[in-house]
């Protein structure tokens, strides 16, 4: 099982760094954990995680190796600060951003090149869900944004419902169950067959053994409640179980 900490923009510097010692106060048998952090702080939330064998990684990258791109981080630069792996195609970078799922596969090939592994978002708006569409949706998501070069243990696919990221409102098991499973079979059949996939989506301490029971649910990438180390320990917890 993987449980991954997005911390999108959050916390304050002084709240991250305890925020990650706190993380490395218990470890969780058979529960590969992962810190996205913002990326200023990947250098001093990286130095706490030392020996925990939690991994660290980037929220995000540029599609080329380096250059005049004013503001952006490139995947060498993420490698340099400690980072193993990039979390690519969220849905708030592909809304806040425009990003495309062909840029998302660009930034993967350049992390992959990088020695980063990647972490891939995929995930239906509400109203793509309501008129049908989901599994349309979440399928061309991924035959855009994954680079068939790329290895199957590189990447890592995160199912997250638009309508489930920080509203308190989860997937039902039902939903989850049949989307894992159109993904499952999609990375089978284009030879992912060791890739595993998270589900997203205000996953808390109280809902992760229910989520984590669901077939084809590989662990959770978690928002809001890897901001507070016991829930996160707790979401860990299930998964351990
Ligand atoms: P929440 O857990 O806050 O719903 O966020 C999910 C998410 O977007 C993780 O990437």
């Amino acid at each position: 099982m993987i449980v991954a900490a997005n911390w999108k923009m959050n916390p304050e510097l002084s709240v991250a760094a305890k925020l990650a010692s706190d993380y490395c106060a218990t470890s969780f048998a058979g529960v590969t954990r992962i810190l996205f952090a913002p990326h200023p702080y990947l250098v001093p939330v990286g130095v706490r995680l030392e020996g925990s064998g939690i991994l660290l990684g980037g929220q995000d990258c540029h599609p080329s190796a380096s250059g005049a791109h004013t503001g952006d981080v490139s995947t060498g630069m993420l490698h340099d600060c400690g980072a193993s792996v990039v979390l690519l195609g969220h849905s708030e970078r592909r809304a806040d951003h425009g990003e495309t799922s062909e840029l998302v596969a660009a930034k993967a090939v350049q992390a992959f090149s990088s020695s980063l592994s990647v972490m891939i978002c995929v995930g239906e708006t509400l109203a793509e869900r309501e008129a049908g569409n989901a599994r349309v949706t979440v399928l061309e998501q991924l035959a855009i944004s994954v680079p068939s070069t790329l290895p199957t243990t590189a990447l890592t696919i995160a199912y997250e419902p638009v309508w489930a990221i920080g509203t308190g409102k989860v997937a039902t098991a039902v939903e989850i169950a049949e989307m894992h499973l159109g993904i499952r079979g999609w990375l089978d059949e284009a030879g992912f067959n060791q890739t595993k996939i998270l589900y997203g989506g205000s996953v808390k301490p109280g809902n992760a053994a229910e989520i984590f029971a669901v077939p084809h649910v590989d662990g959770a990438l978690v928002g809001g409640a890897s901001l507070i180390a016991a829930d996160f320990d707790g979401i860990c917890a299930a998964a351990a179980d």
